[in-house]
């Protein structure tokens, strides 16, 4: 069960036109996957949806195991899109919760729920793939374990496959994680207000804190050190199927600091997927490795998945979809441990109750097959992810599921 998910090459995008798109192409990709939709649509409430673009409306439909598409606004649910918002959709390099992330969410009916059961159909229908339906998604082996250096690749490249995650106890020592803590106060002076790589969030005593520095790496010999390290570069090869350090230098390593009681600005990032902003089908999966500077817990900022959502079609944001029969789970952690997660793996960040945490996030991908497309499409996203910070961040001890 390899984890390259990818089904679309950047340099090979149709243009996407709204009126022969609703009338000709995606009726027939409709009932192309038909049995792609079905198991999972009778479970979703699917009332009629009406997609708007440039002022032109079509009416998504779900009656008797068939979606039709239909001209003119019917439905109780409706989103407003302009042409190239509806073709970055249809063509994976965008979602609804971009949308919402950016503020560009224009639904005057219904809200992002209602989208996100729709933008399931869509996906199912473009890409060819299955929504998930409970019980699709099981496991051979018990979906909860932590590793150890010492043991196997094959171990861990096959949890990885099934659970979509790993937990690697003591990677690194106390030494080298105190000496990357060290640089965390050397580094903050070079992040200011403004700056792209560099996100605030606003606790409840009205204070502006620094919790997110992205290109840490320009700061700190010792998280350089690391991440060239032989320890570190094993993790890239554990999938089997060339992961690189995709990263640009400068740009490799995010430092978080997680404060307690934040009340605004993203900190603690509610569930999500990496691809929830878009680009699943170009890049899926990369892996994102937090080394743990300071351990954590429940109450101290932990890390936590749902093993096998990188192998299911769900809601990738903002919570865990409703009725979804895949279990979380905690992910403690150490000093010096790192945990690994594909890029579909749902996951989110508890806000610390009790101390504050401190935590690395690097990680891997695949090449592309046309890099310079994917370069430019992917500075599109991070344009659109340089700005969810400014949403706002989960309430002290929020769960979402
Ligand atoms: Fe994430």
């Amino acid at each position: 069960m390899s984890v390259d998910l990818r089904t679309r090459v950047d340099s090979e995008q149709d243009p996407v036109e709204a009126g022969p798109f609703f009338r000709e192409t995606l009726p027939a990709l409709l009932d192309a996957h038909r049995a792609f939709i079905a198991p999972a649509a009778g479970a979703l409430p699917l009332a009629d949806f009406c997609i708007e673009t440039d002022g032109e409306p079509w009416t998504l439909s779900y009656h008797a195991d068939r979606v039709s598409v239909k001209p003119g606004h019917h439905g109780e649910s409706r989103v407003r899109l302009s042409a190239e918002q509806l073709g970055e959709i249809v063509n994976d390099q965008s979602t609804p919760v971009a949308l919402m992330s950016n503020k560009l969410l224009d639904m005057p009916e219904g809200g992002l729920p209602d989208f996100l059961n729709w933008w399931l159909v869509l996906r199912a229908a473009l890409d060819g793939r299955r929504i998930y339906a409970r019980g699709d998604v099981s496991f051979a082996d018990e979906p909860r374990r932590s590793f150890r250096p010492e043991d196997s690749d094959e171990d861990m490249r096959a949890f990885l496959e099934e659970s979509g995650y790993l937990h690697i106890q003591g990677l690194f020592s106390e030494e080298e994680m105190e000496a990357v803590e060290a640089d965390f106060p050397k580094a903050a002076p070079h992040f200011e207000k403004g700056d792209p790589r560099a996100w605030f969030a606003k606790t409840q005593d009205g204070v502006e804190q620094l919790v997110r520095m992205e290109g840490f790496e320009r700061y700190s010999e010792a998280t350089v050190d690391l991440i060239d390290d032989e320890r570190f570069r094993r993790i890239g090869n554990i999938p089997g199927i060339g992961h690189v350090q995709v990263r640009k230098p400068g740009a490799r390593v995010g430092a978080l600091t997680k404060p307690i009681g934040v009340v605004k600005g993203i900190s603690d990032v509610p569930w999500h997927k990496d691809c929830s902003l878009g680009r699943h089908s170009y890049e899926c999966c990369s892996l994102t490795v937090g080394i743990s500077v300071t351990g954590a817990d429940a109450d101290s900022g932990q890390l936590r998945v749902v093993p096998g959502t990188h192998r299911a079609l769900v809601w990738p944001a903002p919570c865990v979809q409703p009725g979804l029969d895949l279990a979380p789970v905690d992910l403690p952690t150490e000093v010096g441990d790192v945990t690994v997660h594909l890029s579909c793996t749902l996951h989110t960040s508890q806000p610390p109750v009790s101390r504050t945490r401190k935590v690395l996030y690097t990680g891997f991908g695949q090449r592309a097959v046309d890099p310079e497309a994917a370069e430019i499409n992917r500075q599109r996203l991070q344009a659109v992810r340089s700005k969810t910070h400014t949403s706002v961040s989960q309430e002290p001890g929020y769960l979402g599921d």
